[in-house]
């Protein structure tokens, strides 16, 4: 038997009251909608269908071709969203797994877990539902004298005594495909909110076929975000369980409520992580590296013993045993080798530096490619912009930059090159050179005595 997925995410997400479509909306640097797709993935579902509407281009844009679209010309609820899949599954058979692309906590294994449940005991729906201690904006589950669920009432529709039912829809279903597009097109409109409800299935099966419930334990993961308190819950949610998985698989932290690590981050053992610090993205940090405090790492690879301080690395590369920070810059694929010093004010992009190299204080770095054992002094700078366009900086092995050095590109730099502090380089300085590239010094011999000015005498009583 054919397995699809369908995830709901053409709604507008009116209660997040931000201009992104809320399926977009991202935790912990992911948008929420991925976190949904790459779950299904790993389960034996053989399509994934995403249902889009407001705003699809910017889901289209996250998702690409990893799943199928089906458009909701109109948003007109959760009934009508499955409906606008019917071209692509009515009539066919197989189980159809329902998911809102607002529940981003729920993960692989408990979805092979709902599907394995609905197929043993036989069902045509399973409904997975929670308990929450305040239901309040949930759909309720309605059950009859015999414990048999009839049907889902959503809040606004709620008597006051099923008000107080704190058995709840997740809004995941698992469904007999054909009986779910036979289904769909006798829900009717609701007029208080003027939407057809995806809930009615429950109703209008009950009787005809076999309806289940599947009561989910940690409610937490069938969550639904509805607005940016949510998000932040979701967010604690999820930075603490992973937090808790990296430090049990030897990842020290240092005060972890403050350290944001994304999903699919890899952490080696033996890694310590101060304070105030996020490392999201596709990154890796090796055995022994020390990132923190109050450092952002996006998208890059720290190797083995590395140190990052106060600093902000994004898409880059730091080597073995090499120290950067405080505050330094790394981006736009800055590559820097192994035992190097990226120290204070230091900002670092599109660059490869070699083996043993140090920018130790305020130095700027920009589309070079530099070798082994150079040293770059305080305030020098690869010249790289010309106002038009980007020049490239070669610089050799065993190069010493004096301080203050302007290294104006395109320019190539020989090994055992010496460059003198406060020179303006403008030509290739060939091997084992001394460039000096300043005007010389001047010194105006008794310049003091010319200054001042002779004190008028004053005339004495
Ligand atoms: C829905 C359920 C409610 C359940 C809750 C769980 C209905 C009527 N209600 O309420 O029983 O307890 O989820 O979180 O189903 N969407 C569309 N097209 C639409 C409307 C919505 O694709 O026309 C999508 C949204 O993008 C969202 C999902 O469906 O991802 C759920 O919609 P939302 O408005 O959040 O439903 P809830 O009010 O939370
Ligand atoms: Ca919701």
């Amino acid at each position: 038997m054919k397995k699809y997925a369908l995830i709901l995410a053409a709604g507008k997400g009116t209660r997040m009251r931000t201009e992104l479509p809320k399926c977009a909306f991202p935790i912990l640097g992911k948008p929420m909608i991925e976190y949904i797709v790459e779950n299904i993935e790993k389960t034996d579902i053989d399509e994934i269908i995403a249902i889009v509407g407001h705003k699809k281009e910017v889901i289209q844009n996250i998702l690409k071709d990893r799943v199928q679209y089906a458009i909701q010309e109109q948003i007109l609820g959760t009934g009508h969203a499955v409906l606008s899949a019917a071209p692509l599954l009515e009539g066919k058979e197989g189980t159809t797994f329902i998911l809102p692309g607002d529940m981003p906590l729920m993960e692989y294994p408990l979805m092979d877990k709902l599907m394995r449940a609905h197929e043993e005991m036989g069902n045509d729906l399973t409904v997975v539902t929670m308990i929450m201690e305040y239901p309040k904006g949930y759909g309720r589950i309605v059950r009859d004298e015999y414990g048999t669920v009839k049907g889902i009432v959503e809040e606004n529709d709620c008597t006051e005594s099923e008000k107080h039912i704190k058995e709840v829809n997740s809004s995941v279903y698992i469904v007999n495909n054909k009986a779910l597009f036979e289904t769909l097109k006798l829900i009717k409109k609701n007029e208080r909110k003027g939407e057809y409800y995806l809930t009615d299935i429950v109703a209008l099966m009950h009787q005809t076929y076999k309806v289940n419930t599947f009561i989910v334990r940690n409610a937490m993961v069938t969550m639904g975000i509805n607005d940016l308190y949510s998000i932040s819950i979701a967010e604690k949610y999820l930075r603490d369980s992973i937090n808790k998985s990296h430090m049990l698989s030897g990842v020290s932290m240092v005060n972890p409520e403050t350290i944001t690590i994304g999903h699919n981050v890899v952490i080696e053992e033996g890694v310590w992580i101060y304070p105030n610090t996020s490392i999201i993205g596709n990154s890796v940090i090796k055995k022994g590296a020390i990132i923190g405090p109050n450092s952002e790492v996006r998208d890059s690879f720290i190797d083995e013993g590395a140190e990052i301080r106060h600093s902000l690395i994004i898409e880059s590369r730091v080597g073995k045993k090499t120290t950067v920070g405080p505050f330094a810059h790394l981006r736009g694929h800055a590559n820097i080798g192994d035992h190097n010093r990226i120290g204070n004010f230091v900002e670092v992009k599109n660059s490869t530096t070699g083996f043993d190299t140090k920018a130790a204080h305020l130095a700027y770095i920009g589309d070079a490619v530099v070798g082994d054992r150079v040293n770059f002094g305080c305030g020098s700078i690869t010249v790289n912009y010309d106002g038009v366009k980007k020049h490239k900086t070669l610089i050799g092995n065993d190069v010493f930059i004096g301080c203050n050095v302007n290294m104006v590109a395109p320019i190539e730099i020989s090994d055992n090159v010496f460059i003198a502090a406060g020179s303006t380089v403008t030509k290739d300085i060939p091997k084992g050179s001394l460039a000096i590239a300043r005007n010389q010094q001047i010194n105006k011999e008794d310049y003091y005595k010319f200054l001042i000015k002779p004190k008028p005498t004053e005339e004495k009583h």
